[in-house]
């Protein structure tokens, strides 16, 4: 049986005490910078609050104490660890975020659907990266776990299982601290992913730590799927007809957050890219797109007015190598032809509360934010803030100005996407602000430490139960 040490005691009252916060960082000067631009866009700042304690059971929290929490990405191009390092701080300042580690292998766990116990040994590296990364005198009270996204989800269950079996035991071997099965080894839907992300840049930014939180709304687009979730302000989303079944409820601290938080499998960039290309071959909206023979050898074709002219090459996706060409003969209609085939998918499939419409706190994250530094419209560091209408224009620019984009010729089509996916999936007005941005405080922003500050609350709630 683990012994439960006051350290870890004195831990899980700094986080369930009520009025003790997080703070992410001393220095807040990134972030700040983001939205310089835009002073009433963001309204919570570190430096300007005060932390107080009225909880007298923290005053045995040792000072300066350091603790970790271990998180395994096993993704469908590779797998990834991060280490995040906390530190609590004296009584009445909220522990910090102190640094990451992260690392990589190429290796993905789906490659070893038929050798488990292999699968798992690709991970040796990377546990010795994170057990190399923390003192050894913190491994056994440092929860480990590994989270599966795509690639997992599409081999046979039972091979999913066995793999992730043989994970838990090799974590159980590691010196490193292993929650229950459930808690330690599993495969992630789009709803955990959603809510990790908004986790995350929510405790980045500063906005989980506070009493009255105001917190922003995360969009993220990956290659699969993209996911939208916000903390909704009108009654009528919760208890909508439809709505209210993307409710979830989610604890932090001394708060439920009732999170709307949807999933779209299908229309994340790449896969978006394929049914793009599948409707206009369904149908063509010119003639000369049907032009193509399809041969019963060699790969699927396809032909796209959200291709520049004269463009012809072959393109790989989800394991499938596909032929495409542009069915343009110049340019000067391409934004308008395409956006009429992306908009007719999007708003077949894209449903979600109005309020959004008129809100200008979401964080537009990963793919959105990725097209937009590519073609300078934000800052690669910094990040930046971007009207929807903004994002038309670039988008209307890419196409238009597409010799300027010539080793990038899926730019046109993927502008057009992102900026219909905004305008007319989630309908936001022409005027709303939207933060895009890839870190907040010189983190990245990703769904592993949302996952992490979870992991711990269960280990933590765990500890106190024994
Ligand atoms: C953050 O992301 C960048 C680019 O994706 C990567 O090079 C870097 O290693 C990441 N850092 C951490 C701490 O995850
Ligand atoms: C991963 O770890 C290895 C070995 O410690 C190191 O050489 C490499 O630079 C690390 N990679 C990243 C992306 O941090
Ligand atoms: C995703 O998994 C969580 C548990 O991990 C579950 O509560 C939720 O209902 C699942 N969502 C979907 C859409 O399957
Ligand atoms: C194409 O680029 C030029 C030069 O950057 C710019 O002036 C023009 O407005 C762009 N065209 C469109 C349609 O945005």
């Amino acid at each position: 049986m683990q012994r439960v040490s006051c350290k870890i005691l004195a831990v899980s009252v700094i986080l369930f005490g009520i009025s003790l916060f997080y703070l992410t960082r001393k220095q807040m000067s990134s972030s700040d910078a983001v939205v310089s631009q835009d002073y009433d866009y963001i309204h919570i700042s570190h430096k300007d609050m005060t932390w107080k304690s009225d909880d007298d059971d923290v005053s045995e929290v040792q000072q300066n104490d350091d603790y970790y929490g271990v998180m395994f990405d096993a993704g469908s191009t590779g797998s990834r660890v991060h280490v995040f390092h906390f530190q609590e701080t004296p009584q009445g300042i909220p522990p910090i975020l102190i640094s990451e580690v992260f690392n990589f292998t190429n290796l993905p766990l789906a490659q070893y659907a038929d050798n488990p116990s292999e699968g798992a040994a690709s991970l040796k590296v990377l546990l010795n990266v994170a057990l190399q990364s923390i003192p050894s005198s913190h491994w056994s009270t440092t929860p480990v776990a590994l989270k599966a996204t795509a690639g997992l989800r599409l081999i046979p269950e039972k091979k999913a299982k066995a793999l992730l079996d043989e994970v838990y035991s090799l974590f159980k071997s590691s010196l490193l601290h292993v929650e229950t099965p459930e808690a330690t080894v599993d495969i992630m839907n789009g709803t955990d992913e959603g809510i990790f992300m908004w986790v995350t840049v929510n405790f980045l930014n500063g906005a989980l730590i506070s009493s009255t939180p105001e917190t922003r709304g995360t969009l993220d687009m990956g290659g699969g799927s993209t996911q939208v979730t916000f903390l909704p302000q009108i009654e009528e989303t919760l208890s909508h007809h439809i709505h209210g079944n993307y409710i979830k409820t989610y604890p932090f601290l001394h708060h439920n957050y009732k999170l709307y938080t949807k999933s779209f499998l299908g229309l994340g960039l790449k896969a978006a890219r394929l049914e793009i290309l599948k409707r206009e071959k369904e149908n063509p909206i010119f003639v000369g797109s049907s032009d193509i023979d399809q041969l019963s050898a060699g790969p699927e074709e396809f032909a796209s007015t959200c291709l520049p002219p004269f463009t012809s090459g072959t393109w790989d996706f989800g394991g499938n190598t596909y032929s495409v060409s542009s069915s343009n003969l110049h340019s000067e209609n391409m934004y308008a032809n395409c956006l009429s085939v992306v908009k007719a998918f999007i708003e077949d499939t894209v449903i979600v509360p109005s309020e959004m419409q008129e809100s200008s706190s979401f964080y537009a994250l990963s793919y959105f934010w990725e097209r937009a530094a590519e073609i300078k419209k934000v800052d690669w560091k910094k990040g930046g803030m971007m009207l929807v209408k903004d994002y038309r224009e670039a988008a209307i620019n890419v196409c238009f100005n597409h010799t300027m984009y010539a080793d990038k010729p899926f730019h046109c089509m993927d502008l057009v996407y992102l900026s219909s996916v905004l305008s007319h999936g989630y309908r936001f007005r022409d005027d709303v602000k939207l933060l895009m941005t890839n870190t907040i405080d010189d983190f990245n922003v990703s769904w592993a430490l949302g996952a992490t500050l979870e992991l711990l609350r269960t280990h933590w709630e765990n500890m106190k139960k024994l």
